[in-house]
């Protein structure tokens, strides 16, 4: 799509994935942290949403070390779906049933590859609409 944005961002545990996953996708817009020294991950994911947010195409990596904390951070936003995925599987499903806009990865537990195939499911799947569009407007 022409005006899409792929967004990434991660905190100090999630800074490591981040860059290997920028070798893998030179593409994505790097939001940040620059290094592995201690920051806070609601900045991160508010930077991150605040951008996602600018455009209906955009969507966004968020990356902790769980993914939990970048999941709540995120999904405070109104107009974020944000899901938490360890596998392909479940990144397909957030975009097809979750029309997700922002992918969750857990730094900590996952490794390079399953998250690569993570990224590549996320941006290729499309929202199947249909009966879930009804969902997601009662959010
Ligand atoms: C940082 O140590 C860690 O708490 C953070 O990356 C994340 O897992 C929080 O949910």
């Amino acid at each position: 799509m022409k005006n899409k944005t792929v967004y990434i961002a991660s905190d100090h545990a999630g800074f490591k994935l981040k860059m290997q996953l920028l070798k893998i996708f030179p593409k994505l817009a790097d939001l940040g942290t620059k290094s592995n020294e201690s920051v806070d991950y609601p900045d991160f994911a508010h930077k991150l949403t605040k951008h996602v947010l600018k455009n209906k195409e955009n969507v966004g990596i968020l990356i902790c070390g769980t993914g939990v904390g970048m999941s709540i951070a995120a999904n405070r936003k109104k107009g974020i779906r944000a899901g938490l995925v360890n596998s392909s599987k479940i990144a397909r499903l957030i975009r097809k049933h979750n029309d997700a806009n922002v992918l969750v990865l857990p730094g900590r537990f996952i490794n390079t590859n399953e998250a690569k195939k993570c990224v590549q499911t996320f941006l290729s799947t499309k929202f199947e609409s249909g009966r879930h569009k009804k969902r997601i407007k009662k959010i």
